[in-house]
């Protein structure tokens, strides 16, 4: 049936209109948007007309109202990422939340909760795992190439690239500041690449050492130096029951010689290297992914061919990670399956951010419990 599956998105900003808006657009056989919910009706407006949107409201409630409403994309600043993600669950829709789930653990363990009590699809928009060579590494992994992952290092370090917006800046309305806001991502796709093992313990440190400087050069824009609580920054090593570790670095600004985005992982048959940054893997030398072996007389390194002739790695117009990960929710609506992303495993890495920003504050290692 065409565009089965109604959807309606709560926050009609950014990330609506660059991921959501376009994500449920690319599969208009199978979902259509319904409506869309801002508190400053302005902008829920201006997204409806430009895409032909039937429904702007200025409250989530008016929008859950709808019955032609299945499915609720959660794009709001994080702070309403659990109580609209609760009331859709309640009210029999399945969600797509943004990241971070949410801002406190309480919060995500509780929109965990809704969701079973639902019996409602809780996916979380993760989208790093679905880009091209997150999931090639994938592939390799299952293949058992690589064979036991006991080590992982994971990093999301910009050069410069703090927020321009207050939104990201107020623990109250994000939960926290660089960790918070990309470390997730390179542990979901860390764990989610070594198989989420059981977590047990972490310690993280996190630092504000240019975030209140008032001349720091930061193309991403401006914000309010006097009105930041936030971590600019933060490093981590979390600790498995099999005995495997992963460190995480994670940056909005460092002083350091290069922006880094991207994966190593250590197994006992092999390792592997993705980055993500496009940047990096553009200059010589640099592949955005490798795989390597011991073959016993030697080290390989298994590269993608990117020739001409057979076609680039990656792809040189391959579909956005946000698409793919709007695409994944509609056909886990629809053929009853698990999302790529389930709210199960959001709520793993909420624990585990947790703890890091535990361990910063208190300077000791936290045990985590799962
Ligand atoms: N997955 C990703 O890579 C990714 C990328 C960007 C943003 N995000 C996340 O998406 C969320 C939104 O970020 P953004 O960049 O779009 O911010 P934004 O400021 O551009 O948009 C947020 C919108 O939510 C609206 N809003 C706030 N509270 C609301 C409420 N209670 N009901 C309805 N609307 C409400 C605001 O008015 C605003 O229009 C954040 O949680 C952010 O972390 C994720």
């Amino acid at each position: 049936m065409a565009g089965e599956i109604g959807i309606g998105i709560v926050g009609a900003g950014g990330v609506a209109r660059g991921a959501h808006v376009p994500g449920y657009l690319s599969m208009p056989d199978r979902c259509r948007i319904v409506a869309i919910a801002d508190i400053e009706i302005e902008r829920a407006e201006a997204l409806a007309a430009e895409f032909d949107i039937p429904h702007a409201f200025d409250s989530y409630e008016q929008l859950l109202e709808l019955d032609e409403i299945d499915a609720v994309s959660v794009c709001t600043h994080s702070d309403f990422h659990a109580p609209v993600t609760i009331a859709a669950l309640e009210s029999g829709r399945h969600v797509m939340t943004e990241k971070p789930m949410a801002v406190d653990l309480a919060s995500a363990r509780a929109m965990v909760e809704a969701s079973h009590r639902a019996k409602r699809i809780l996916a979380v928009d993760f989208q790093t795992r679905f880009i091209r060579q997150a999931q090639t590494m994938k592939r390799f992994v299952d293949a058992g190439e690589l064979g036991e992952i006991y080590f992982a290092r994971g990093r999301y370090v910009r050069r410069r690239g703090i927020p321009g917006r207050q939104a990201f800046h107020t623990r109250a309305q994000s939960g926290g500041g660089a960790l918070m806001d990309i470390g997730v991502h390179i542990l979901d796709t860390g764990l989610w690449l070594m198989g989420f093992p059981t977590a047990v313990s972490a310690s993280g440190s996190i630092f504000r050492k240019l975030i209140t400087q008032e001349e720091l050069f930061n193309p991403m824009g401006d914000w309010d130096r006097s009105a930041t609580d936030v971590d600019e920054s933060a490093v981590g090593l979390i600790k498995f029951a099999n005995g495997a570790a992963m460190t995480l670095e994670c940056a909005w600004g460092m002083n350091v010689g290069e922006t880094d985005f991207g994966i190593t992982l250590a197994g006992d048959k092999g390792g592997g290297e993705v980055r993500f940054d496009e940047a990096r893997h553009a200059a010589p030398g640099m592949h955005p992914v490798r795989v390597f072996k011991d073959t016993g007389e030697m080290l390989v390194d298994l590269i993608p061919s990117s020739d001409r002739a057979v076609g680039s790695y990656p792809p040189r117009d391959p579909p956005k990670p946000h698409t793919l990960s709007m695409q994944n929710f509609v056909n886990a609506i629809i053929e009853g399956a698990e999302p790529l992303v389930t709210g199960d495993q959001g709520l793993i890495t909420s624990t585990i951010i947790d703890a890091l920003y535990r361990s910063a504050e208190t300077g000791q290692q936290v045990d985590i419990k799962l």
